[in-house]
């Protein structure tokens, strides 16, 4: 079900993601509060209010994570930095503790051979920087370019690479507009904020890194594929401003210096005085761009409701757990496009892909043939991307190990490693089995 690993390009990458919140334990340590943690205890916000407070235990258990990331042959991790472990205010004081955990970690990847890609930031935002408004608040660059320099000071002479903000989409706009991620809002004037202020750190971190004189430095932003949900002018006109306000939203400003038009008939009134001046810090170049993808939606034209005036639901196509439809299309469809219409010089990685399923553990194992065709399915793109020309350098799973799934909290599992949440036992499935064989034919040849 795995195309031909040995078939990819010799420096081609392969590698698994995790994300700090997600499964460290955040409660340990000595981190500080975090939005998340408010949204969760929030009545309604996250399914049965389960928080990242425990997760999977890998603040005591890196080691044994790490040794499962080597052992499958991966050649990366991609892993966060949680700003809230490291300086539980936000900003000033340092929680050495925390600071010591991602240097051991860093050190623990390089003794198994394993390449560090980092990235800063991935969604947990120390709620004394959201009680002063968070992604909202215009000094929050200034915020992020100090945690970044604390962070990478110490990291940066280790790490392969760095990606300032993970899928700033999600930071912006499913956060600020549909609310359903923290800080929960549901508010045009926040949304249009807190996209031009994730914009701008994003860049303010990239030119602190390059004054520490970093290198491979990346940004990483999520995709899905807007399909009209039938042949009318209006209809491919909505799916053209879902596609601009999720896809082209942030990768426009970086690459080119520009919203797109249809992001700024709706948002321009809205963004904070000036903005124009700060695209010069926006747009950037980087060493790499990371796509994240899982699925397409259906949109449908409602105008009856304000911008963007569209409603989406889920294509029709067999889907995952969480109702995502396997749409493996999609990824080839970014790929060339990102190539073609914004980087075309820029190395490509896809920096997450994966899917969620109902696995159950039976007789001592976990059988997911499922995971296993959705991750071919979609290496499969990736090869045809790399026949037409498209630099993809490499590919990592989402998941590691079964994790925190944000509003969706422990039973969505993600991952290669199967976790029991009482025990926090770690158990590879088949998924898991079937990547180490392939990869370990691949290094056998290469
Ligand atoms: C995107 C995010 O980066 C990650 O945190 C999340 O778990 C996966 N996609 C799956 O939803």
């Amino acid at each position: 079900m795995l195309p031909n690993l040995a078939a990819f390009p010799p420096d081609f990458l392969f590698g698994t993601a995790t994300s700090s919140y997600q499964i460290e334990g955040h409660a340990a340590g000595g981190a500080g509060r975090t939005h998340w943690d408010d949204f969760a205890e929030t009545p309604g916000n996250v399914t049965r209010a389960e928080t990242g407070a425990r997760a999977c235990d890998h603040l005591n258990r890196w080691e044994e994570d790490l040794d499962l990331v080597a052992a499958a042959g991966f050649d990366v991790y991609r892993f966060s930095t949680s700003w809230a472990r490291i300086m539980p205010e936000g900003r000033g004081k340092v929680n050495a503790e925390g600071l010591d955990f991602y240097d051991r970690l860093v050190d623990g990847m390089l003794e198994r051979g394993l390449k560090p890609a980092a990235t800063l930031y991935h969604w947990e935002l120390p709620s004394a920087l959201a009680d002063l408004g968070g992604w909202r608040n215009p000094d929050i660059p200034n915020w992020f370019a100090e945690f970044t320099e604390v962070t990478m000071s110490r990291l940066g002479d280790r790490v392969w690479s760095t990606a300032p903000i993970n899928e700033p989409w999600c930071v912006a706009w499913l956060s600020h507009f549909l609310g359903h991620h923290a800080p929960g809002l549901r508010d045009i004037r926040a949304a249009a904020r807190a996209v031009h202020h994730v914009l701008l750190a994003q860049g303010r971190s990239l030119d602190v890194m390059r004054n520490l004189g970093l290198q491979n430095l990346g940004a990483v932003c999520n995709f899905e594929y807007a399909q009209p949900s039938d042949d009318s002018a209006a209809a491919a006109q909505a799916a053209a401003r879902y596609d601009a306000t999720y896809n082209r939203m942030f990768l426009g400003p970086l690459t080119q210096g520009a919203y797109p038009a249809e992001v700024l008939e709706g948002l321009e009134q809205h963004l904070p005085k000036g903005w124009e001046a700060d695209m010069k810090t926006i747009q950037q170049p980087t060493d790499w761009i990371g796509i994240n993808y899982y699925t397409r939606k259906i949109i449908h034209p409602d105008p009856n409701t304000p911008w963007p005036a569209l409603r989406e639901t889920h294509g029709p196509l067999p889907a995952t757990q969480l109702g995502w439809e396997i749409y493996p299309e999609g990824l080839g469809h970014f790929l060339t496009m990102i190539h073609e219409d914004y980087a075309p010089d820029t190395p490509i990685y896809v920096t997450e892909n994966g899917m969620a399923w109902d696995d159950h553990l039976a007789n001592g194992t976990v059988h997911d043939p499922e995971r296993l065709a959705y991750i071919g399915s979609h290496l499969a793109q990736v090869e045809t991307a790399i026949a037409k020309g498209v630099p993809v350098k490499g590919y990592f799973v989402w998941s590691l190990m079964d994790n925190y799934e944000w509003a969706f909290g422990y039973a969505p599992r993600f991952g290669l490693v199967h976790v029991d949440f009482d025990t926090m036992d770690r158990l590879p499935k088949s998924s898991y089995k079937a990547l180490q064989q392939a990869l370990t034919e691949r290094r056998a040849k290469a």
